[in-house]
């Protein structure tokens, strides 16, 4: 059986103020305790959200991190080593936002995917289609193609210190959400293309839905074979959502 996993992604959201308070708001929650959450806030912002979740069993994770390992001149970067320092034990690794807003290439997805595990953090891998790409029936292609990307260059086997999360670009931030069944859909093709290389790596790996997901949807799709929990946006940013969310996955 794999461990639900729930993960709040804050994006670029929050200052120290609002930060205080979502942290006092998540001590409140009841959470479940057969479940792995994470929040992944600002980089500015890791170290007030490492202290004030201390006593809470919601693990502390970074949007992105350098392609670079340990420290040196690499002006804005922050490495996974000072991720690590502070507190982090994940990661997430291309997300869209990052592929499409700001240019994260492949090959810079697989040195930031290969950085983390070497630091010791768990990289969650992004993938998921556009629109465009959806309707013109490319979402398999796509999502494996980047997938390929890290397996092809650091093994299959990476993934089984690793997260995965699918989600389909134009379900993020639209209000739009993959239908259970066709989030299912790609989940299932995910494991079978993973399975193809290992199945036992296939097996044990969480793959975690990303797109629109509140409280009222959450259990519908978590309750679906292959959707092992999910990373969670816009609702991510309210603590009584964001407790829903992770007891749905409970
Ligand atoms: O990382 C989270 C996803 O981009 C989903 O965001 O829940 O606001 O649609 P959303």
């Amino acid at each position: 059986m794999r461990r639900p996993m729930v993960a709040g992604n804050w994006k670029m959201h929050g200052t120290r103020a609002s930060v205080a308070e979502l942290i006092g708001g998540l001590n409140q929650q009841a959470l479940p305790a057969d479940v792995d959450i994470a929040v992944f806030p600002v980089s500015v912002h890791l170290g007030q959200v490492v202290e004030g979740l201390s006593g809470a069993v919601v693990s502390i994770g970074a949007q992105d991190c350098a392609v670079e390992t340990g420290q040196g001149a690499l002006t804005g970067e922050v490495s996974s080593e000072q991720l690590l320092d502070v507190g982090c034990k994940l990661v997430l690794i291309g997300h869209s936002e990052r592929r499409l807003i700001l240019g994260d290439s492949e090959e810079q997805i697989v040195r930031k995917f290969a950085a983390a595990q070497v630091a010791g953090l768990v990289p969650v891998l992004c993938v998921g289609e556009t629109l465009e790409q959806r309707e013109a029936g490319e979402t398999l292609a796509v999502v494996e193609r980047q997938l390929d990307s890290v397996i092809d260059a650091l093994g299959v086997a990476v993934l089984s210190s690793a997260v995965v999360a699918y989600e389909p670009v134009w379900a993020i931030g639209t209000g739009l959400t993959a239908s259970p069944e066709q989030a299912q859909d790609v989940h299932a093709a995910i494991r079978a293309r993973i399975a193809g290389k290992d199945a036992d790596v296939a097996g044990a790996l969480r793959i975690l839905y990303g797109g629109s997901v509140k409280a009222a949807n959450a259990a519908d799709l978590f309750g679906m074979p292959d959707i092992d929990g999910g990373l969670v946006g816009g609702a991510s940013l309210n603590a009584d959502e964001f407790g829903a969310i992770c007891r749905a996955a409970g």
